[in-house]
């Protein structure tokens, strides 16, 4: 197997003007991923290489980016399975970058934290866990794996043109508590996806579900969602 070539994607903004593509050559170790090629460039090519990781487990999400034109995360990447040639590794699009590889979540987790992802209880504090029945539990197998890595928002046409639509991951997670038999919030929880930075800022493009290295379908909870605010809409009901 011959050694890899890998391009990557480069800019400190504030210094540079424009990016540029730096190439590099990985010695051939068996089978290692593009995360693994990166720790290689940085430790012994070239320490100024920026780039985020932290499980290395394809569940904390970090090192998503865009890898041979294709939304991936680099620990999940083996070089092995891409097509052979040199490898180009870029930031995640359409997201403001803060060195290399390394950009801007700020905007992504607002929008995040603004749904309010968490179990909300209304009633009395319960004294010990709250059953949930399989059927309501099938409800959350989908959306509960996703891992915020954010490459469904850096891929979705309607975030480009709408820096205020809220956006297919945070969008996903307000459908993970409104399917959550358990959660109390419905009634406050869906205004704040009824209004111009919500539901309706999705066209249904589909990229996100493209896009996702978890293979959810965040369209689908969107679907969900929009047919909530029109049965609350027409019949006042909410579910
Ligand atoms: Fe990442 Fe998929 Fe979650 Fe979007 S839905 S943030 S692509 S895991
Ligand atoms: Fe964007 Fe996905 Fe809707 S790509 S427009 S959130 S279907």
């Amino acid at each position: 197997m011959p050694d890899l070539h890998i391009r990557i994607k480069r800019q400190e903004p504030g210094k540079d003007s424009e990016p540029r593509y730096d190439e590099f050559t990985v010695p051939f170790e068996g089978a290692f991923t593009v995360l693994e090629a990166l720790f290689y460039i940085q430790e012994h090519l070239d320490g100024s290489l920026s780039f985020r990781y932290c499980c290395r487990a394809s569940i904390c999400g970090s090192c998503a980016c865009y890898i041979n034109g294709a939304y991936r995360l680099a620990c999940q990447t083996n070089v092995n399975h891409l097509k052979p040639g040199v490898v180009t590794v870029e930031p995640l699009p359409h997201v403001p970058v803060i060195k290399d590889l390394v950009v801007n979540m700020d905007d992504f987790f607002a929008k995040y934290e603004y749904i309010k992802p968490w179990l909300i209880l209304k009633s009395q504090e319960p004294e010990k866990e709250i059953l949930q029945s399989p059927k309501d539990r099938k409800k959350l197998d989908m959306p509960v794996d996703c891992i915020l890595c954010g490459c469904c928002y850096s891929s979705c046409p309607s975030v480009w043109g709408e820096e205020n639509y809220l956006g297919p991951a945070a969008l996903l997670k307000a459908h993970r508590f409104e399917v959550d038999s358990r959660d109390e919030a419905r009634k406050d929880r869906l205004p704040l996806f009824d209004n111009e930075r919500g539901v309706y800022r999705c066209h249904t493009i589909m990229n996100c579900v493209e896009a996702c290295p978890k293979e959810l379908n965040p369209t689908e909870g969107i679907q969900w969602l929009k047919r909530a605010v029109v049965r609350r809409r027409i019949w006042g009901r909410l579910k």
